[in-house]
Formats: C-alpha cells, structure tokens, sequence
C-alpha cells in the first residue's frame, strides 16, 4: 500500500509517500522558520498561509520524488491534530478533499502517535513492548508502549513541555527562535560547573514532569547577572543539564516500574545529542537498548505522518468524509487499533 502522508500542525510543511513494501519513497519537508524567526516565535496565522502556499506544490514535488501519479496512490493520511488549528486545518482539507477526488481511504492522524513511532522508519527498529519518552515543543509524555495501537500514559508535564522550556530559556538569552537546538549550541561553550538549576518534582514519586520551578530559576540568576556571552553559555549548560537529568531520571524510574528494557525517544528534544549520550548510558548500564529517529525526524515531518496512517489504512480503519482537526487530542483518547478481517 502506498500512503501520502501530510503533516502542517505547526511551522513545518512535510509531505512524504511511505510504500508497505519499499519503506519511505520520497520525503519533502518546507521549514518556515525563516518567517517566524523575526517574531521569537510561530505566529499561528502566518503558519497556516504559508501551509495554504506550499503544500499543493509540495505534494507534486513528493509524487515525482517517489514516480508515482495522483492515481498510484493508495491512502491518504494527515495529521488531525494535536497542533495550531488553523495550520491543522490546512493539511486536513487538502488531505480530505484530495482523498474524496482519488476515491482512497483517508485518516486522520494523531501527530504524537506518529512521532512515537517514527524510530520504527530506521533499519532497526525497535520491537514491541517499550517505553517511549515523547519529548516536543507541546509535550512531555512517558508512555508504555505494548503493542501498535496500545498505548498507556505513565506520565506527562504538569506545566512547561520540555521543548517549550527550552524555547522559553533560549528567549530569555536572546538566542533566535527555535530556541532548542540554539540552546544546545551555546550550551557547548559553557562551563557546567558555574550554576546548578533545581531538577523539580523528583522528590516526589511518580512519572509526571514540571519545568515551570526551572524556568523561573533561570529567570532569577540571569536577572542578578551580568549575561555576557560566557554566562549566557554557562546558564545554557547548566539548563541543560537539569533537563537531562530530569527527563534520564523520570525514564530511569520508569523502567524500573514497568520492567521494560526497550526505551525509545522521539520528539523535536530527542534531536538533542546530551539527552541521547545520557540515555544511552542510562540502557547501558541496565542493559537494554535506546531507539531514536534519525535527526530529521526527530522533529516535524510528514514521513512519520505516513508511516503510521500506513499501518492503520492497512488495518482497515478510514474516516468518513467528515475533515477531522482538533487543536487538544490526548493519546488516550486514541482508538486502539481495530483490525478488520
Ligand atoms: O516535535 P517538534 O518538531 O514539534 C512539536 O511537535 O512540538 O519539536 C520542536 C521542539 C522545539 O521546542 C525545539 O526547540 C525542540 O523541539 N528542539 C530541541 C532540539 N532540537 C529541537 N531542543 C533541544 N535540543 C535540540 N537539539
Ligand atoms: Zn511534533
């Protein structure tokens, strides 16, 4: 089966076609940074303009990537949400309207479900049950995995989701937007040893994160210095390290819970080379093993868009002629996966 996958949940437009027996065939992926970089952060209706503007020739871009026509394709997937419902709503009425003239069945897709599953687009993927550490700039979620379909909560931020702390700090420093991965830059310059931030909630029992006691501490030393370019770096390793620490400790009590030896990340943060080496060394020691996308797709793509609508269009399940787009959609709220014979 040969799946178009769409994905415009926020500042990215990723259009890609995932064959169930070649794997991913082509892969396009228009980055709007550049418009939003200027305003420190996305600008929801700017997304969805530029989503309107670039997804159609995208999507041509994608099909001659992968030699294929309108009519080889087989299903249609775009994300549904959760994201910006303005972009959603872009990738969904293409997605739908598009479905509807070819006549294939068309999904909807969950955006987190897609990024927990984009490991499984390399050449060793991870096999069922594991852990996932979803880590985004909306979301923090640990989630145990234990088959397609089968997913059960264990914990998520109360506040700040890991990316958005990042993205927050990174503003507080002056450093351009997306905040993330500037961050991780500066970071390397720093000395860790200069400032110690809180690692919060790990006094407590439990699997749920909070960032927003880090933030503010963040916030109350650069207030009290003077941020030269070297303190900027010290604070940045020292955030860092704090959320490293954080999110390795949270996986390592995790693991221990539920006796999995399997841990996967995914999400714009598992793009982040000291969260991957801390983890790495986490599953060394309790001799397990660490799954994680390639970098491109550790943040937005319409790959992991097709890939996972992939394995639901195969199952049977479609949508009704109904352009589903939902700004909150919790995982749990997902449908197991109904497999029809
Ligand atoms: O998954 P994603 O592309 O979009 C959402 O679904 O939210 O995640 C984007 C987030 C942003 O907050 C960005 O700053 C963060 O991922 N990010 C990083 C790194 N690369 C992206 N955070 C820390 N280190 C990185 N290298
Ligand atoms: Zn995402």
């Amino acid at each position: 089966m040969r799946v178009l996958g769409i994905e415009t949940s926020c500042d990215e437009t990723g259009i890609a076609v995932y064959d169930s027996e070649k794997g991913l065939i082509a892969n396009e992926l228009f980055s709007q940074i550049p418009i939003h970089a200027q305003y420190g952060g996305v600008v929801p209706e700017l997304a969805s303009r530029d989503h309107i503007r670039i997804a159609l020739p995208l999507i041509e871009k994608a099909l001659q990537q992968a030699h294929l026509s309108k009519q080889q394709i087989d299903g249609i997937a775009y994300t549904a949400g959760p994201g910006l419902i303005g972009a959603l709503l872009v990738g969904a009425t293409i997605g739908r309207s598009l479905g509807f003239a070819l006549d294939v069945p068309t999904l909807g897709v969950h955006h987190m479900e897609a990024h927990l599953l984009a490991p499984m687009l390399e050449n060793n993927p991870p096999s069922y049950p594991f852990l996932a550490l979803i880590v985004s700039g909306g979301h923090t979620l640990l989630i145990r995995v234990s088959s397609f379909g089968d997913y059960d909560v264990l914990g998520e931020s109360l506040d700040d989701a890991a990316g958005e702390a990042f993205d927050k700090t990174a503003h507080l420093l002056g450093l351009s937007y997306p905040g993330g991965p500037a961050l991780a830059k500066l970071a390397e310059k720093g000395n860790e040893k200069r400032f110690h931030f809180p690692r919060p909630m790990l006094k407590r029992p439990g699997l749920d994160f909070s960032f927003s006691g880090l933030k503010t501490a963040v916030v109350n030393v650069a207030k009290k210095t003077t941020l030269d370019e070297q303190t900027k770096a010290n604070i940045a390793i020292a955030f860092q390290e704090a959320v490293v620490d954080l999110l390795t400790i949270k996986c390592q009590r995790a693991i221990k819970q539920t006796g999995l030896r399997r841990l996967v990340i995914a999400g714009g943060v598992s793009a982040n080379l000291r969260l991957r080496e801390k983890l790495k060394q986490l599953m060394h020691q309790l001799e397990g093993e660490l799954f994680y996308p390639r970098l491109e797709f550790c943040t937005d793509n319409g790959a992991m868009i097709a890939y996972t609508g992939c394995q639901r269009l195969m199952r049977g399940e479609k949508d009704d002629l109904e352009i589903k787009a939902r700004a909150r959609w919790s995982l749990n709220e997902l449908s197991t996966v109904v497999i029809h014979t």
